[in-house]
Parts: C-alpha cells; structure tokens; sequence
C-alpha cells in the first residue's frame, strides 16, 4: 500500500491532496497520514501543505516502496526485503518450494552466507550492493536450463548498461564484465523432474555502491563497482527496477519460443566470442576458440581437437 502512495506522488507533478490518495487506495484519511509518516522514517521526503496535500520531495537511495512503484508487470508484485540474511537463493529455493508464484522476488541489504558459482563465496557487505533473487516457472525441459542464465545475463547487463551508461559485457556464461573486471554475477538454481523444470530461482549479485577497498582482498584486483567506474553512487532501486522489468519481457521472449532472438542478444553483449579462452570443468581444463553458443546456451570451442560444445565451467580469457 505504501509502494502505490509512492507510485501516486512520484506520477504527481506537484502536490496531491490526501482526498485523492485516500479516495484511490479506500483508506480513511488517517490512515493515509499514518503511512506518509512511516514512510519519512524509512527515509523519504515528503512536504505536507494543509491546504495542498503532499508533494515527494525525494526518495531514499533504495527502497521497496519506490522499487514497487516503478514495476510495473507481475514481477515484484510480491517482494520480501531483508536487513540481513543468510542467502537470498536460499530463501526464494524455499518460497518457490512452498509454490510463491512466479516473479516473486527477494532482496536483501546484506547476506551472511552469498553463494556464488561453482561453491564460491559472493562477498556481501551491507547496504550497497545489489542481492537479489527472482522466482521463475518456465515450462521448460531441464536440458534448455541454460537458456534462463543466457536470458538472466541478457537482461541483467542490460539494465546495468541503461541505468549506469557502463560499457557492460557477458563473460560466458553469465559474468558481468566492465573494464576487465567483474562487476556481478548471476547464479541460477532449479528444482525440475526428468522432463520439466519445476521453478528456478535466478540470484543476482551486482556491486553498485562499494568502494574498491572494501572488496576482500582476494578479489580487490578482479572485482570492481559501479561507483568504481562512474566515480558515482548509483541508485540501486533503479537498477534492480530494470533488471526486474527485462528480465519479466526476456522470460516471455523465451517463453514464445524467441530463442534466437535472445541468443542473438547474448552474443552482441558478448566479451567471450572470437577470443582464445582456457574453460576449466572439473579437473578438466580446454584451450581454445570460443566461437558461439547454441540453442541450449552451450559454449561452442573450436580446440585442436575439433570443436567441443561445453555446458558449464569457468572461463579465462587469454590476452
Ligand atoms: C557468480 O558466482 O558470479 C554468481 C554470484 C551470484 C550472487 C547472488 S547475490 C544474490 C543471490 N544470493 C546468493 O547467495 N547468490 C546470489
């Protein structure tokens, strides 16, 4: 309710009397008032004139209510925010298994447990990056799973590139690249039987406000921000409204069958394709040239061996 009070103030050139909030929300007058003062402790500014109403002034540097305000499909309808918590994944894994619909997200301002690929810890300080987890329910076979962390990636580097103006690119399969360095990274998880996916839960880790210094030291010289890059805060409600918006038009492209559509979209952000790469995969490690993926969001390498379609790895880039 607080979310569509912001949505009715920032449509609002100026002021909007308490009449019309309450009048289009159907809560009483004090009510209304009750929520405007709620929302001032949570960090908003809103001018209250006797005679005109209210007026936003501004809104905190990330929030739920603006984040709401500034969705506008089924993703976000329902959104649980967190302080602190162990995993984001973890929590929307569970929601999912207790049948939360598709587009319900979790975002928390903390993690104490940030997982990342392949085991990794996701470093996750509070209250400036993004950590967040969305509830997907394609009918799809679990053999086309990685066509949602190609479709996640496309839109995750997307929105980043909108809202930041960053020159965002994709490292197979779903690292966000900016000058060399990683900027986030995308971990999708499923639950699915032998021939269908039941739900996946695609987390997203994006660092937008943290300062270089602040990474821990093992990845001080991979890692970077979007502070780092622009030399300015970012907001993260825009970012994540983004990224929730793509992603919600993405998953319908893949759901219409547009898969080549949103390849071709993978391969124009693409900083893998055309170079020498080493992919380890388990114990196993391949040299060669990445030359394209496939339907199934396959890496495909050209090795001295012939070509070699790879499903999942990590991949360096040779300079
Ligand atoms: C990677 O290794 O590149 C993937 C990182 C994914 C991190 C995000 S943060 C939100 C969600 N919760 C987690 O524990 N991990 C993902």
């Amino acid at each position: 309710m607080s979310g569509r009070i912001i949505g009715i103030l920032k449509e609002a050139e100026g002021f909007v009397s308490g009449a019309k909030i309450s009048g289009e929300l159907g809560l009483t007058r004090a009510a209304v008032w009750k929520r405007i003062r709620s929302l001032r402790e949570k960090g908003f500014i809103i001018e209250a004139s006797s005679g005109k109403g209210y007026r936003l002034l501004s809104a905190p540097e990330f929030s739920v209510e603006e984040l709401q305000a500034l969705l506008k499909g089924r993703f976000g309808k329902e959104i649980i925010f967190l302080k602190k918590t162990a995993s984001t994944n973890d929590l929307a894994m569970e929601l999912a298994q207790n049948h939360a619909p598709e587009g319900t997200v979790v975002i928390a301002d903390s993690q104490t447990n940030g997982r990342g690929r392949l085991g990794r810890r996701w470093s996750s300080p509070q209250g400036v990056n993004i950590y967040m987890s969305v509830i997907l329910r394609p009918e799809i076979a679990p053999k086309d799973a990685t066509l949602l962390t190609i479709m996640s990636a496309v839109s995750v580097a997307e929105a980043v590139k909108k809202t930041t103006g960053l020159d965002v690119t994709i490292k197979w399969p779903n690292d966000l690249i900016v000058s060399g360095r990683k900027l986030g990274g995308i971990l999708l998880e499923m639950r699915s039987e032998p021939d269908r996916i039941l739900f996946a839960v695609v987390g997203v880790g994006i660092n937008v406000n943290i300062r270089s210094s602040a990474f821990p030291p093992d990845i001080r010289d991979i890692a970077t921000s979007v502070l780092e890059e622009t030399g300015d805060q970012a907001k993260r409600t825009t970012i994540a409204a983004e990224i929730l918006t793509g992603m919600e038009n993405n998953l319908n492209l893949l759901k219409q069958g547009k898969i080549s559509l949103l390849l071709q979209m993978w391969r124009g952000l693409s900083s893998t394709l055309g170079r020498d790469v080493i992919v380890t995969t388990g114990d196993i490690t391949i040299r060669g040239t990445a030359e394209d993926i496939d339907r199934e969001g396959r890496l495909i390498l050209s090795t001295a061996d012939g070509p070699l379609k790879i499903s999942a790895g990590d991949l360096t880039v040779l300079r």
